[in-house]
């Protein structure tokens, strides 16, 4: 079967696009990997994700929204650039800005996304902070589809993680952000072998995730 090609949104640090791109890199149990990141999008010139991407040998698509007269004519300019390269399926990973339907009409049900808390928990920025205010005890990751919400889509996969006393955001997040990078690329995984199945807002698993 032919590798799925995907591209990875991201804005900032980039760790969880490197651990996708590194799962497709190295497959699963030394076998060939059912994906290839083959594109990164940056949407802040500047961002470290570049950095890992001209690491990883990734090209990368740098681009500037605040060039074009509305998100409707970036996202369109995007959607050509992922056309051309015959992406099939968009991984979202800390890209911070909503998609509209320009994006989400042509990657229709193929936009991933994860979020550092158990969602409808603490959707929206700083999650982890959010929690911790809260006073919550239990955080975690959710993998979910993109639709046009903040972090509403339909929930893939989830893990919980406790928290422990005394946790502040800078010791507890990177405890979320290990489980991050497990979760994601398996559910990545899972989706280029079209094992993912989505009934309305029920989502199902042919197999399991490793
Ligand atoms: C992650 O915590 C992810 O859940 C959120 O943004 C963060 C991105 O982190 N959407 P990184 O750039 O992958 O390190």
């Amino acid at each position: 079967m032919a590798r799925k090609q995907v591209a990875v949104f991201a804005s900032g640090s980039g760790s969880n696009f490197e651990a996708v791109a590194h799962q497709a890199a190295n497959g699963a149990g030394g076998a060939a990997s059912s994906y290839e990141v083959a594109l990164l999008v940056c949407d802040k010139p500047g961002a470290y994700a570049m950095e890992r991407a001209a690491r990883l040998g990734i090209p990368v698509l740098a681009v500037r929204p605040k060039d074009y007269p509305s998100r409707e004519a970036y996202e369109a300019d995007v959607v050509r650039e992922l056309r051309a390269r015959d992406i099939d399926f968009v991984v979202l990973a800390g890209y911070m800005r909503l998609i509209t339907s320009t994006l989400l009409e042509a990657f229709e049900n193929r936009i991933l996304n994860i979020h550092p808390s158990l969602l409808p928990a603490f959707p929206g920025l700083r999650a982890v902070e959010q929690a911790l205010a809260y006073g919550a005890k239990v955080v975690g990751v959710t993998v979910h589809y993109v639709d046009g919400g903040m972090d509403s889509g339909a929930i893939i996969a989830q893990e919980a993680l406790p928290v422990e006393p005394g946790d502040t955001a800078e010791t507890l997040y990177p405890r979320v952000q290990q489980v991050e990078h497990r979760l994601y690329p398996a559910v990545v995984r899972a989706f280029a072998e079209d094992r993912i199945r989505l009934d309305g807002r029920s989502v199902t698993f042919e197999g399991g995730l490793d």
